[in-house]
């Protein structure tokens, strides 16, 4: 397992993920390009060259970042490496408060998150059109 940056090159190879992850809700070459472009902190994580997952941090300032993505291809899933991805989040996020959203029903990912300290702060109404399912806000104290 290696975790690394995720760059422009890595799009392409994300998207089908993305899809897998994501479904209706999923994020086109295009929304990467402009995260990537805003110079927000994106890696990947590796196994056996294959990227099996990656995530997002949107550093607002010198207090206040958001955790943009963070997903692991199903078959790869219960070993951890959410873990190792939130972590690298967390770290590059340093004395920040950090924030995301995470639908209401997505009951692994607000473990995980809690499990971190994250404790939910409001909702969403309708944060997800696809479905119009309500996003919980949750926040992680610096
Ligand atoms: C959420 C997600 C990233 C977790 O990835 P993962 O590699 O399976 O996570 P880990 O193996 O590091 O598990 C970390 C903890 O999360 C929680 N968790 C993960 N999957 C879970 C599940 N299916 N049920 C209950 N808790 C779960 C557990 O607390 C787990 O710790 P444990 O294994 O010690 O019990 C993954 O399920 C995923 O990609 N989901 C689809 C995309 C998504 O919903 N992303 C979040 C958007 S806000």
């Amino acid at each position: 397992m290696a975790i690394e940056r995720f760059r422009w090159w890595h799009i392409a190879e994300v998207l089908p993920l993305e899809e897998e992850l994501f479904g209706p809700d999923k994020w086109s070459a295009t929304m990467f390009w402009n995260e990537l472009a805003q110079r927000h902190f994106y890696v990947v994580v590796r196994e056996d060259d294959e990227i099996v997952g990656y995530a997002g941090l949107a550093v607002v300032d010198e207090q206040e970042s958001w955790v943009q993505t963070i997903g692991v291809k199903r078959e790869a899933r219960r070993r951890g490496l959410g873990r190792e991805l939130l972590e690298t989040l967390l770290e590059r996020a340093g004395k920040r408060k950090v924030l995301l959203e995470v639908a209401v029903d997505n009951h692994p990912a607000q473990k995980l998150y809690a499990s971190y300290d994250f404790e939910p702060v409001g909702i969403r109404r309708g944060y997800y059109q696809s479905s119009n399912t309500d996003a919980l806000v949750m926040m992680r104290d610096a």
